[in-house]
């Protein structure tokens, strides 16, 4: 891992000549580099590495004890953020070769220009920098990912509450975030499109947080200013959800799950075809679980007495009839029993 800069880390010189490394160790000081750590062989090397974090090693290759390609190996195998070049006399230009095979940086031929290693060190520290850049870019984006994934399970958390809140409304979400599942799986959706729409159903509600409580638990139907207010949690619930980038994808469902295909819903009086799919199956099973779910101003509907008022309001042109027949389908085939924590079991005629 590159934690810290290439500049705040140091070059290791490792040459048994004195007088070549000494000078080349000047010289890299001399030019921007003050951290230079120098080394006589291999093994004085290691030593010195494991001591200072160094961005670069540039080694002879022969030397007394461990020589610069048996160095190279270890480097590379220990120190993967550390990168290595070598110095070769003519004769060992196959062990150069060798060396950038075990995954040495460059190679220098003697007699070399101290100048040729600087720009090495420079083109080595410009690419950690781009390495160092993009470990963080990977970083973040992980981080990015994390975060939205908790913010995620944080609004759920949030649509929980909501439900519990009121005891007429508990598991609320869950049901009908069950019910549209079903609904989506029997129309043949994918199992993204599912999960996306089941997601959707989960959160629909959510911006119920910005209602207040007298009005969500009044017992009775609300007055006209009361239910103004009510109408509008659709569009605060979207605008909550909107900026999370993984809850983007439902905010669809969450802002139109109250639109009718007549155009008299709200928030928006979107008609028909403008109202997405994922709005129509919510707004339908959020519907449903409405009616035959116990609320504080009635009994609930038997599925019966349900499917009446649901097929009256597909008649009124308000309501997705080809939607709707889906759902009495999984009703009557008592699908929604077994998959739904109904309050009452009911049992269809
Ligand atoms: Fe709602």
């Amino acid at each position: 891992m590159i934690d810290d800069l290439p500049s705040e880390r140091s070059f290791l010189i490792v040459d048994d000549v004195d007088g070549i490394r000494e000078a080349l160790a000047s010289y890299v000081r001399a030019n921007g580099y003050p951290n230079v750590v120098e080394a006589r062989n291999g093994h004085e090397a290691l030593e010195r590495l494991r001591k200072h974090r160094c961005f670069l090693v540039l080694t002879d290759l022969t030397m007394p004890g461990m020589g610069g390609l048996e160095l190279v190996s270890h480097v590379r195998r220990d120190y993967p953020d550390v990168d290595v070049a070598v110095i070769t006399g003519h004769l060992e230009l196959e062990f150069a070769i060798q060396s950038l095979k075990v995954g040495a940086f460059d190679f220098f031929k003697k007699p070399f220009r101290f100048e040729e290693v600087l720009a090495t060190i420079h083109r080595v520290v410009e690419k950690q920098h781009l390495q160092r850049r993009s470990l963080e870019l990977e970083r973040l984006k992980e981080r990015r990912v994390a975060d939205e994934s908790h913010l995620k399970e944080f609004m759920l958390a949030l649509a929980h509450i909501i439900d519990m809140k009121s005891r007429y409304t508990r598991q609320h979400s869950d049901r009908v975030s069950r019910i549209a599942a079903l609904m989506s799986e029997r129309i043949g959706l994918s199992k993204d499109e599912i999960d996306r729409i089941a997601l959707g159903a989960r959160l629909h509600d959510i911006g119920k947080l910005a209602i207040p409580d007298c009005i969500l638990d009044k017992p009775g139907p609300l007055t006209a200013d009361e239910y103004a207010i009510m109408k509008e949690h659709p569009g605060r619930g979207a605008d909550l959800c909107q900026p999370i980038a993984c809850l983007a994808p439902v905010v669809s469902a969450i802002r139109w799950h109250h639109e009718n295909l007549d155009g008299t819903g709200y928030p928006d009086g979107l008609k028909g075809e403008q109202i997405p799919l994922d709005a129509r199956i919510v707004r339908i099973a959020d519907y449903w679980d409405a009616i035959t779910s116990n609320r504080s101003y009635r009994s609930p509907m038997d599925p019966t007495a349900a499917m009446a008022v649901l097929e009256q309001e597909c008649e009124n042109g308000r309501l997705d009839a080809r939607l709707t027949h889906v759902l009495f389908d999984l009703a009557r085939a008592g699908m929604l029993r077994h998959a739904v924590l109904l309050p009452t079991e009911f049992a269809l005629a």
